[in-house]
C-alpha cells in the first residue's frame, strides 16, 4: 500500500463480495482442471462469468465455504504482491532510463528474459532451483493437487495440502527468506522503498499462514485422522524443505557462514522455530 502500514480504511476499501454460482460448464481448454462459472452477483453488479479452478467447484458444491472464502482472499493478496513488484519497477523506470537495463540485465541474469518462449523461459528459471524445490512443488505439493483435482471432498487430501503450502511453503520457506531479505536491507541501509513494500507482502503472508493454521485447527478439531495427516506429511516434507533453505550454490560445508547477513543455519532455525509457532496454535504441540 502506498504510505506503508496498511490501516482500517484501506481494509475497509477491499471490495469483498460473495456471488451466487448460478451455473459450472466443463473448461476443456484450460491447462489446468477448471470451470467455467456464471456468478450471481446480486442486482448492482449482475451477473458474471468467470473461470475457476478446484476452490470455487468445492464451493458450488456447498463444501468448504469458509475454505473459499479465505482462499480468495490468499489469492486476492497473492494479486497484490505481483502488483506492488510492478509498481515499484515502473516507479524506478521512470526516475532513472539506466533501472530499465538494470532491469533486463537481472532478468537475463536470473534466466527469465533470455528468450521470449514461455517454455524456455521455464526451464531456464529450473536451473536455478535445488532439487528439493523441484520435489516439494512437482511431486509432493503436486501429488495432493492432482488428488483434489479429481476429488475435491477429500478431505485428508486437503489437509495434506495445506500443510505442505500454509505451513510449509509460505509459513517457513517464504516468511524465512522475507525476513532475512527484508533484515539485510535494513541493516545496510539498502533499498528503503523496497523494504517497505516487501514488509507489507510479508505481513499479508503472515495472514495466509494465519488462514491455514485455523484451517488446519479447525480440521483436527473435527477428526483425530486429520491430525495423523497433518504429522504424517509433515514427516514426509520436512526434509525436503530443509534442503529448499539451502541455496544450490552453497557447500553443506558452509551452512554457519553468513551469505548477505545470514547463514543457513540461522534461516533454518527461524523456519522452525516458525512452525512451532503455528503447531501450537493447531493444537499439535503444548503451548510452553
Ligand atoms: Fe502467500
Amino acid at each position: 500500500m502506498p504510505g506503508g502500514e496498511i490501516d482500517f480504511d484501506h481494509f475497509a476499501a477491499v471490495d469483498m463480495r460473495v456471488g451466487r454460482v448460478t451455473e459450472v460448464d466443463d473448461f476443456p481448454e484450460a491447462r489446468k482442471p477448471a470451470w467455467k462459472l456464471t456468478i450471481d452477483f446480486g442486482p448492482e453488479l449482475g451477473t458474471k462469468r468467470s473461470s475457476a479452478q478446484i476452490i470455487e467447484y468445492n464451493e458450488q458444491q456447498g463444501t468448504l465455504p469458509g475454505f473459499v472464502e479465505g482462499f480468495t482472499n490468499v489469492a486476492r493478496d497473492e494479486h497484490r504482491h505481483v502488483a506492488f513488484g510492478a509498481r515499484f519497477l515502473r516507479d524506478m523506470v521512470q526516475r532513472d532510463e539506466r533501472h530499465l537495463s538494470a532491469i533486463q540485465r537481472t532478468l537475463a541474469e536470473v534466466g527469465i528474459f533470455e528468450t521470449t518462449d514461455i517454455q524456455e523461459r521455464l526451464d531456464a528459471s529450473w536451473e536455478h532451483t535445488t532439487m528439493q524445490f523441484e520435489v516439494l512443488f512437482d511431486q509432493l505439493l503436486k501429488q495432493r493437487t492432482d488428488r483434489l483435482a479429481v476429488e475435491p471432498e477429500d478431505l485428508e487430501t486437503m489437509v495434506e495440502a495445506v500443510t505442505i503450502y500454509h505451513m510449509v511453503v509460505e509459513g517457513m520457506l517464504a516468511l524465512t527468506g522475507q525476513h532475512f531479505i527484508i533484515q539485510y536491507n535494513e541493516q545496510e541501509g539498502t533499498l528503503p522503498g523496497f523494504v517497505e513494500g516487501f514488509t507489507n507482502v510479508a505481513r499479508d503472508e503472515h495472514r495466509h499462514v494465519a488462514f491455514g493454521a485455523r484451517f488446519l485447527r479447525g480440521m483436527v478439531g473435527r477428526d483425530p485422522r486429520y491430525q495423523d495427516a497433518i504429522t504424517r506429511t509433515l514427516g514426509e516434507v520436512l526434509p525436503v524443505a530443509d534442503g529448499v533453505l539451502r541455496p544450490k550454490f552453497r557447500d553443506p560445508a558452509d551452512d554457519d557462514v553468513p551469505f548477505f547477513g545470514t547463514s543457513v543455519t540461522e534461516a533454518r532455525a527461524f523456519a522452525a522455530k516458525a512452525l512451532e509457532r503455528r503447531m501450537k496454535v493447531i493444537g499439535l504441540l503444548q503451548a510452553a
